[in-house]
């Protein structure tokens, strides 16, 4: 057999009648196989993924797909002989891609999902999973209904901080937990604006594929601010919440098993970052989850002095955690007096190169759709009660359809 009709025929045997045609076939691959990936989207994150897929062995990067003219040249330099597109339905038509990363803005993103989906290949999709609701239920779907191996990129679900406070949970160590706080705080100098980019001499109509961009937003004639700085408007992003809270979240939400909050609220305003953004700079978020636990977590874009952490507050233990550094427990002594203070010891994994073992291997990724929904909806009802100015329960947040 060639390797192509024996990558077909063991997708054929792997996938039922009913989900081949739903989704076309593309590749079952063996544990040898190379694994020959496309991208879509490589700007600032999908420059640092492009490295680190590389640098899995047996991987092949042989497509991507970006709008903008700037982003193709600087990929033709650094992967000679890769191909580039200004539309990312040509990466997915290429029989020879196994697999496709995607790091496009957010308003894109269940695009992207669904048809990388729909044309049989493997994902691995950069968080936050959706832009909206109704986008979060379809992808979570799709991504069950496809038997493809699906990573999202929330990174700390592959950390080893995750993997010993679930054992401390498991062990019983922190008792009953009712809070957790979590924070993010950034700073940046006076007179420069967090998360803004200055737009380049070449990013012109001509350079860019301005519809592609727009992906069904309103029409109207080329802006290159909004192309560059995306992230500060609504329509295609969703603000800090789906940057940065979408990473804690999905990391607490992990570690104790929570499922979707039942209600949250979110204050704050732009108060620091007076440059005609819409998204807030000042964030305060309050989530309440089934199972009698509340989930809180607060940023700024003006003063980095805690930088970013989280606290499990349990009756016999707290576990206090800092990215990037060794997690750390400590009893409670009035129930635990005879409990020792602990830091983890389980090294963080490659989340990239788990993504590429799972497409060999066909075993479920550390970060799967699953949690990229669950903490997808969480950082979409923050939005919608900050946007809505009050509080909004799990049932109602599903009922809004979404504006741009
Ligand atoms: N996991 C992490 O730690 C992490 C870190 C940073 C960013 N991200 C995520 O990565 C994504 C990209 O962020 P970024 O900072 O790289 O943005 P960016 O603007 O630098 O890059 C996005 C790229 O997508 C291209 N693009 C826009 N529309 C497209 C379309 N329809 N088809 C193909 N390409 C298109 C743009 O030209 C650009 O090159 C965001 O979702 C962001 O939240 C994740």
């Amino acid at each position: 057999m060639t390797d192509q009709t024996r990558r077909t025929f063991l997708k054929e045997a792997a996938l039922g009648t009913a989900a081949i045609l739903a989704f076309p076939p593309s590749t079952v691959l063996g544990a040898n196989d190379r694994v020959r990936v496309g991208m879509i989207g490589v700007g600032d994150r999908g420059g640092e993924l492009l490295k680190q897929v590389r640098a899995v062995p047996g991987v092949e990067l042989v497509a991507m797909a970006d709008v903008y003219r700037r982003r193709r040249d600087e990929v033709k330099n650094s992967v000679p002989g890769i191909q580039t597109f200004d539309d990312h339905r040509r990466v997915l038509e290429m029989k020879d891609v196994d697999a496709v990363i995607v790091a496009s803005p957010l308003h894109t993103h269940a695009r992207h999902f669904l048809d990388t989906l729909a044309a049989g290949k493997d994902l691995y999709a950069e968080k936050t999973m959706t832009w909206s609701i109704p986008e979060a239920e379809k992808c979570l779907a799709a991504a069950k209904d496809s038997g493809r191996i699906v990573q999202i990129g929330l990174q700390y679900q592959s950390s080893g901080a995750l993997t010993d406070t679930r054992q401390w949970i498991q062990n019983g160590w922190l008792g009953k937990v009712t809070h957790v706080e979590s924070w993010m705080s950034r700073n940046t100098p006076h007179g420069k604006g967090q998360w803004v980019r200055p737009v380049p001499s070449d990013c012109t109509a001509q350079n860019v594929n301005w519809s592609a961009f727009l992906n069904g937003r309103p029409d109207r004639p080329f802006d290159p601010f909004k192309l560059i700085n995306w992230r500060l408007f609504w329509e295609f992003a969703g603000g800090n919440c789906a940057e940065n809270m979408v990473h804690q979240l999905a990391w607490i939400i992990s570690v104790l098993d929570l499922p979707l909050p039942s209600a949250a609220y979110m204050s704050g305003g732009v108060f620091s970052e007076k440059d005609g953004r819409e998204v807030p700079d000042t964030i305060a978020v309050t989530l309440d989850f089934p199972k009698d636990i509340v989930v809180t977590w607060q940023s700024t874009f003006s003063n980095k002095h805690y930088e970013l952490g989280d606290r499990i507050l349990g009756s016999d233990g707290t576990v206090e955690h800092h990215f990037d550094e060794a997690v750390q427990y400590w009893p409670e002594k009035v129930n635990r007096p005879g409990g020792e203070a602990t830091r983890g010891t389980t090294h963080d994994q490659d989340h990239m190169r788990n993504w590429i073992e799972c497409v060999r291997s066909r075993s479920q990724p550390n970060a799967p759709a699953e949690i990229g929904y669950r903490s997808a909806i969480a950082v979409h009802m923050a939005n919608l009660s900050y946007k809505n100015k009050r509080r909004i329960t799990l049932e109602e947040a599903k009922a809004v359809v979404p504006e741009f």
